[in-house]
């Protein structure tokens, strides 16, 4: 049992490093030295959902350390051979939320040892990503939810070369694992290895490089931890639900890479506390004896070629790869990957020529399922560098095909082609871009390959909605120059039609319960002028998802009677949330946010609140990290209301919805809008315009003040005033 004690040792070793480094950053700082993660509302997440202590500064910390000596066994002496099992989980605890405290006086001491965001910055050796803000974890957290990523491995240390780290990474990579990254191994580390082996590193490809000390393995478990506070409602400091919900729901496990020395080894064992086993290269006994879970705690001396395997197997993961007939590796791991300038083969669109994407309804007759045609120049006839025009025409049939459901198809295109290794996808429509990379095309890839991955997707995830498919893509120029403006015909005809539909004109909304898996008590249901408030699904969406798995999380909804035209409140609604919400949420309103609003589990694009001084509304979107007139920042406000239950005066929605014509309407509509951040201004700018045209006001685009004209309440309703913003005449809001 000479690991349990190596575990038990380690912990102490940490514990009192991390207080040197505690009493040192005291004398220098002061007590009330700001202490915490870069933007997230959740403070040190593991202290705060473990213990339930808010670290806000240096001095709050202490408190953290003490309950770390209590949690440390009593000092033993010499190998023990059967340790009381809990005393080495619990010193593995203590190391973890030491571990934290050190990591956050880092970020005072050495404020630029981490990045912030989701990119590395290779090119200036710098590759540590810290701890994930709010906005990755809100992002990727969901990714755990909708089951895109099953899970995370927690790769400790160094593989014996770059090639092997790769073969790894590569392999979880394929299995849509995230792998995050820390600790060194003889002075190099897993993502320097990545990186040797030319493998792009960063949150888009989901290979993480947390840091390159062992004291980073706690940003793993703090994004695990956010994600059960944030998305399945655990109250902070609640730890036997916080760690429970991590066994049952997060996928993860340790593989740790090179010697296990008695830090890792506390480590390891504060992973177990989370249920995370780990499987080690070299030989280390068991931390702990088995019994107390349905899996091994430890493995070890997996040869590395089996590592990835053996590691799914142990934690009992289901693990379902896709088969794409194509030469390069294929999943979502590859959608965030970028494919630079020097390094493409072939592009296409991006404004650089013309291309179009279309999808559309054909008779069953005209369909011969699985023909993909290449109508022009293929990669073999351009040379490295090439750009060609393009138009990637998609043909569906089928008994249960509607046209309604082409724009879902056509969508998927970005994403669906954007999984394959190598090639880059940005935009849709007329404004989509491809990029063909070099390393793609010397493994084989053609043009022919995009139509390999629409047909063989469109089989696998939308087979209940159409029987065959048949892809033509034409490099033609002249042929793409015809299939352009047709394109753009099919495109208008139908934007009108979904934009002509109304909420008074459609019996059935839809539920979407995706997110009871992380919120249990939350049911989003979307109407045609309400999408959901994720930006994921709109009506149609909701309304495709339905025929393809019938018992899925979208439900058609008779609304019934309507209760309250004005607020948006229907009987049929009320009952079915009632029933959905587990009896949480008996009624709520679709066009109000003062009134009984509709609830939000955090996932929203956008929040908006009530400042009752200026007699209107604002509304942040999620990637603004800046502090707003409502007094908090989105992280705060997404805290405050991300819960699930009904809070008047605030609402989540998508950005989408600010421009549909029901936002808010109960309480005036659009009218109330008087703050929003410049970024999201900009990018509904076109349809801002449009809206401010509808409501009678041209210029009403130019009366919502921004962070430009100020973040206090005060401030904006000076801007109000002088822009004459209609807000300030309207009824009372309140
Ligand atoms: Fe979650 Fe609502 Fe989006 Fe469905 S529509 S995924 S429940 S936020
Ligand atoms: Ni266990
Ligand atoms: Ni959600």
């Amino acid at each position: 049992r000479l690991v349990a004690f190596a575990a038990i040792q380690g912990a102490y070793n940490i514990v009192s490093k991390v207080e040197g480094a505690f009493k040192r950053a005291m004398d220098k700082y002061g007590p009330n030295q700001p202490l915490a993660f870069p933007n997230t509302a959740y403070y040190l997440p593991v202290i705060y959902s473990v213990l339930g202590i808010k670290v806000e500064k240096l001095a709050d910390a202490e408190a953290v350390l003490k309950q770390c000596k209590e949690l440390l066994p009593p000092h033993i002496k010499g190998p023990i051979h059967v340790p009381y099992l809990g005393h080495t989980l619990d010193a593995g605890m203590a190391a973890i939320l030491a571990e934290e405290v050190f990591e956050a006086i880092r970020y005072v001491e050495d404020p630029d040892f981490y990045l912030l965001g989701e990119d590395c910055d290779v090119e200036n050796g710098k590759i540590w990503l810290g701890a994930a803000d709010d906005t990755i974890m809100r992002k990727r957290g969901v990714e755990f939810v909708d089951g895109s990523a099953p899970g995370f491995a927690a790769i400790v240390g160094a593989a014996p070369n770059p090639e092997i780290a790769k073969m790894i990474a590569e392999d979880y990579q394929k299995k849509n694992l995230y792998i995050f990254m820390c600790a060194n191994q003889s002075g190099t580390t897993f993502a320097e290895q990545l990186v040797e082996a030319g493998v792009q590193v960063g949150w888009g490809t989901r290979l993480v490089p947390f840091g390159p000390d062992i004291s980073a393995a706690v940003f793993a478990l703090g994004f695990a931890n956010r994600a059960a506070m944030a998305f399945g409602g655990v109250k902070p400091g609640d730890y036997a639900t916080v760690l429970k919900y991590n066994k049952d729901r997060v996928f993860a496990f340790v593989n740790a890479l090179g010697e296990v020395n008695a830090e890792w080894a506390a480590n390891a064992a504060g992973a177990i506390n989370w249920g995370f086993p780990t499987i080690a290269d070299t030989d280390i006994p068991e931390i702990l004896p088995t019994g107390i879970c349905t899996y091994e705690h430890v493995v070890s001396s997996v040869p590395h070629d089996q590592m990835t395997a053996k590691s799914i197997e142990v934690r009992g993961l289901k693990v379902a790869v896709t088969e794409i007939p194509i030469p390069v590796s294929y999943g979502p791991a590859f959608e965030g990957e970028r494919v630079r300038k020097d390094d493409v083969y072939l592009e296409c669109g991006g404004g650089k020529t013309p291309c179009c994407e279309l999808v559309q309804i054909a008779d069953m007759s005209e369909v011969e399922d699985g023909r993909v045609e290449v109508i022009g120049p293929d990669i073999k006839d351009v040379k490295p560098g090439s750009r060609l025009p393009l138009a990637v025409v998609v043909q569906v049939a089928g008994r249960k095909m509607q046209e309604d459901y082409e724009p879902i198809l056509e969508r998927q295109i970005h994403h669906l082609v954007n999984y394959a290794q190598g090639i880059m996808h940005i935009g849709q429509r007329d404004i989509a871009w491809y990029r063909i990379g070099k390393q793609a095309v010397e493994k084989g890839f053609t043009l022919e390959h995009i139509g390999k991955i629409l047909h063989a997707k469109y089989h696998q995830d939308f087979g209940a909605i159409f029987d065959k498919c048949q892809v033509k893509i034409y490099t033609d120029e002249k042929k793409v120059n015809e299939m352009v403006p047709l394109a753009q015909k099919a495109y208008k005809t139908r934007d009108e039609r979904i934009e002509g539909m109304t909420d008074e004109g459609t019996e059935t909304y839809y539920s979407c319960t995706l997110c009871q898996s992380f919120a249990p008590t939350h049911v989003c249901v979307i109407s045609p002028e309400r999408t959901g408030l994720c930006g994921a699904y709109n009506w149609l969406d909701c309304k495709a998802s339905f025929e393809i798995n019938p018992t899925g999380p979208n439900q058609p909804i008779q609304k019934g009677d309507t209760l309250d035209a004005k607020l948006g409140n229907w009987k049929g609604v009320n009952d079915f949330v009632y029933k959905a919400s587990r009896q949480s949420v008996s009624s709520y309103n679709f066009y109000s946010i003062v009134y009984d609003p509709m609830t939000t589990c955090g996932c929203c694009e956008c929040i908006a609140a009530v400042l009752p001084m200026c007699n209107g509304v604002m509304t942040v979107n999620r990637d603004y990290t800046g502090m707003t007139p409502s007094g908090m920042k989105f992280t705060t406000l997404a805290g405050t209301i991300g819960g699930g239950n009904v809070t008047p005066g605030f609402v989540g929605h998508s950005k989408y919805n600010v421009t549909q014509r029901k936002f808010i309407a109960g309480d005036g509509g659009l009218k109330r809008l008087v703050w929003m951040p410049k970024m999201f201004k900009d990018e509904i700018r076109e349809r801002l315009m449009k809206r401010g045209e509808e409501i009678g006001i041209p210029n009403f685009i130019d009366m919502i003040a921004t962070e430009e004209n100020g973040t206090t309440e005060d401030e904006i309703y000076a801007f109000l005033e002088k822009v004459g913003h209609p807000a300030l005449t309207m009824e009372s809001i309140l």
